[in-house]
């Protein structure tokens, strides 16, 4: 696919086919994810990929994530449906959940690094997951479950997770077109 053809065509998929995405397919994923640019080439994404038993637990650990819906839908401002907490209960099903993790920093200006940078790799494996006919969700709900996360996930003390990323293949259906405002850039002479 054209590259502005896959930029333009991503969405965040939330509902998905339970078929089993190839590791074939991750990896490339990932080769994309390892391509991004980090503040001083540090390159602080690690991610942990639960599929089968663990994908299993980790919707368990997400399902008792749902007692902070509501603190959540506060903070964005949204009001609570079903749809959403199916979406959070099940994560649409996603046959693979990505965790996204960097070094845990206490530095305001070095976390700042980290969060950029890691935003910059979770860009490339979301374009990639779209190049190969995949569906993926970006998520930080996870954050109020993060460290029972990591537990099951075994990433280690000094690195935190950021964000959580569903992958696989998008269901039959409509996907939401999140509105664009393009008018983004201020000219200066
Ligand atoms: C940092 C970040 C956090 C996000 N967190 C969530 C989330 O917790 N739940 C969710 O459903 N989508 C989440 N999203 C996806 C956004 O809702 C989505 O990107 C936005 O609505 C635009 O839609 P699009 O990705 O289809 O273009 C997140 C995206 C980003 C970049």
């Amino acid at each position: 696919m054209d590259f502005f053809e896959v930029v333009k065509s991503r969405r965040s998929v939330r509902m998905y086919r339970p078929d089993a995405v190839p590791r074939e397919l991750l990896d490339k994923m990932f080769e994309a994810a390892s391509c991004a640019p980090s503040a001083m080439n540090e390159q602080p994404w690690r991610y942990y990929v639960a599929t089968g038993e663990s994908r299993r637990r980790l919707g368990e650990i997400m399902v008792q994530g749902t007692h902070y819906l509501e603190e959540y839908m506060a903070v964005i401002g949204h009001d609570l449906d079903d749809q959403l907490l199916h979406w959070y209960t099940e994560l649409g099903g996603a046959p693979v959940v990505i965790a996204a993790t960097m070094p845990r920093v206490d530095d305001e200006f070095m976390r700042l690094n980290k969060h950029l940078s890691v935003g910059a790799s979770i860009q490339n494996l979301l374009l990639a997951a779209r190049d190969l006919g995949l569906g993926a969700c970006n998520l930080t709900f996870s954050y109020w479950v993060s460290d029972e996360i990591a537990k099951l996930l075994g990433v280690p003390e000094d690195r935190v997770i950021i964000a959580l990323i569903s992958v696989g293949y998008p269901a039959d259906g409509p996907v939401a077109v999140a509105e664009r405002e393009h008018d983004i850039a201020c000219y200066l002479d």
